[in-house]
């Protein structure tokens, strides 16, 4: 027996980097993963790397940011027996620019995907959780959850926004045995990070000196916080956010 088996854990956005790597985590200490993506073919490849891995894991295409699909992927998971006790609200995307210029359409964006899509899929599995006995709820933020930065309004604003959910949740839904806590990771090695720098939206030789460890982080090292926050060895925490940023929010220097 695995410290996390029979459990039944959602990641969402767990198709690539950070999700992927919690996903891969999840399933290593004996959980089902439910591996959501917008992608399907990324969806399929993480729930591929499970399977190799000795995991087992279901493939669920959905974008958490629209409500009806959301409600779909429960009901299917109601139908199979395979209500998640476990939910990590991984699916983010950046929205870097500067806010005079701001569209509409990217602020939803941004909106619908960081901060409505984890609405959505706590609130579902809240009342599976509740029904259940109780549940694990793991949010991504970002060191933008507890610090600012500019020309990043609407991902700051979400991130922000995640903490405080977070720490709503953990307070209205202690008395159902649901423990919400937050991992907050500062620059992370992954897709989103290279996008960014690619397209001369960030200078990474500027972040690697602005961190007191001087390198970004790893997403397995996310994981290993997210997995941490899942087991029952974190049981009286709640409602904590969890930075994991190599000392970036610690450092008011340079
Ligand atoms: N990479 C970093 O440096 C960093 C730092 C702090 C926080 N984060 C947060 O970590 C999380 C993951 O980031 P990452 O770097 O692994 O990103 P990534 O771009 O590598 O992966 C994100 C995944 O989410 C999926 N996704 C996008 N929209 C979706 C939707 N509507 N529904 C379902 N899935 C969707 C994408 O297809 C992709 O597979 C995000 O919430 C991000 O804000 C990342």
């Amino acid at each position: 027996m695995k410290i996390l088996s029979g459990r039944k854990a959602l990641v969402t956005g767990a198709g690539s980097g950070i999700g992927r790597e919690c996903a891969l985590a999840l399933a290593g200490a004996g959980a089902l993963v439910l591996v959501n993506d917008v992608s399907e073919s990324a969806a399929h490849a993480t729930c591929t790397a499970i399977a190799g891995a000795g995991g087992t894991a279901h493939a669920h295409v959905a974008s958490v940011a629209d409500p009806d699909a959301v409600h779909r992927l429960f009901e299917q998971f109601d139908a199979e027996g395979n209500a998640p006790d476990i939910l990590v609200n991984n699916a983010g995307v950046s929205g870097n620019g500067p806010t005079l210029d701001l569209a509409d359409a990217n602020w939803m964006r941004v909106v619908g995907i960081n901060l409505n899509g984890p609405f959505y899929c706590s609130r579902a599995a809240g009342l599976r959780m509740r029904a259940a006995g109780g549940g694990t709820i793991v949010n991504i933020g970002s060191i933008y959850s507890v610090v600012a930065a500019p020309q990043r309004l609407s991902y700051c604003t979400t991130k922000a926004a995640i903490g405080m959910m977070t720490k709503c949740l953990a307070l209205e839904w202690a008395e159902f045995g649901i423990r919400v806590n937050c991992v907050a990771p500062g620059y992370v090695d992954s897709a989103l990070t290279r996008e960014l720098a690619a397209t001369g939206r960030l200078d990474l030789a500027a972040v690697e000196r602005r961190i007191p460890q001087h390198r970004l982080g790893q997403a397995s090292e996310i994981a290993d916080a997210v997995l941490y926050l899942c087991e029952p060895r974190s049981a009286h925490i709640t409602g904590h956010i969890l930075t994991v940023d190599g000392g970036w929010t610690a450092n008011g220097y340079l």
